[in-house]
């Protein structure tokens, strides 16, 4: 249980790839907070994680200073700390692909405020007991959408261009202070939520295309979640780690 004592939490858990983070951090000994703007469903996914830790669901806007604020002031007070934060929340599964001319100002405007203000604004409101940890680590959820320059959702592709460089600077002004900043890009992964940002060929050619010829679920991807957040990466930092099946190389 290398996660046990530590107070992790887990942004846009209530279901996919995030809910699937939230499970194996709970197997891992941690005490998840699952925090998500549909804090019923993170509800009901924190009631179904057993384990050694501990799983509590919390509502959150990551878009809204004062929701991140509410949630900062839950944890100062329930925990006095975080060792651990995952900007995992991103609109993805409701994104309908168009050429990026059609994008409208209010679609572009929406996605930045989740996917790339965010991750900026959560990190930073949870600061001070970021610090009050003795081994904090972020981790940012980018895409290998970006090495890919997919096509049909091109304001996703531009803000999780921007999480990664995001990562990078974040990494460096943090270090003073012992927290290390990293980005997990995961190539496609195929969730129990059905979205549109691919199509059934679109996935058959990626999965011929990765080195590794099966597709991804979001079990691929807990484990280097695990990693990054546990003790035996407390070297690591400012680093995109991708994870594709060898789909694209760096
Ligand atoms: N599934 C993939 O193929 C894939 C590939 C690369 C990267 N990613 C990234 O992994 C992460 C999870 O992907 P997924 O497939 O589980 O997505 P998903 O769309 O199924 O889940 C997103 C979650 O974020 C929550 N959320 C949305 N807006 C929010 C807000 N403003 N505040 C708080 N919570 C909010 C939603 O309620 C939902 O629970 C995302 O960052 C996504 O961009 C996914």
């Amino acid at each position: 249980m290398s996660l046990a004592e530590k107070i992790i939490v887990v942004t846009g858990a209530a279901q996919g790839i995030g809910a699937a983070y939230a499970r194996r951090l709970v197997e891992e000994g941690g005490t998840v907070v699952l925090a998500d703007r549909n804090h019923e469903g993170a509800e009901a996914t924190a009631a179904s994680l057993g384990g050694p830790g501990k799983a509590l669901a919390y509502p959150l806007d990551v878009a809204d200073r004062g929701s991140c604020e509410a949630l900062a002031a839950h944890l100062g007070g329930a925990h006095g700390r975080v060792d651990g934060l995952v900007n995992n929340a991103a609109i993805f599964s409701t994104i309908r692909m168009k050429p990026f001319w059609e994008i409208t100002d209010d679609e572009w405007d929406r996605l930045m405020a989740v996917n790339l203000r965010g991750p900026w604004l959560l990190t930073s409101v949870l600061l001070p007991l970021l610090r009050a940890s003795a081994s904090a680590s972020v981790v940012n959820i980018g895409s290998d959408a970006v090495q890919l320059g997919r096509s049909g959702y091109l304001h996703y592709v531009a803000g999780k261009g921007g999480v990664q460089g995001m990562t990078y600077s974040m990494a460096r002004e943090l270090g003073e202070f012992g927290i290390r900043v990293n980005t997990l890009s995961p190539g496609p992964v195929y969730t129990e939520v059905a979205r549109e940002t691919v199509t059934p060929a679109q996935r058959e050619a990626m999965i011929a295309a990765q080195a590794l010829h099966r597709a991804a679920g979001p079990d691929d991807m807990s484990g280097v979640l695990a990693f990054l957040l546990g003790d035996d990466s407390a070297y690591l930092t400012g680093q995109t780690i991708s994870v594709n099946g060898g789909l694209v190389h760096r």
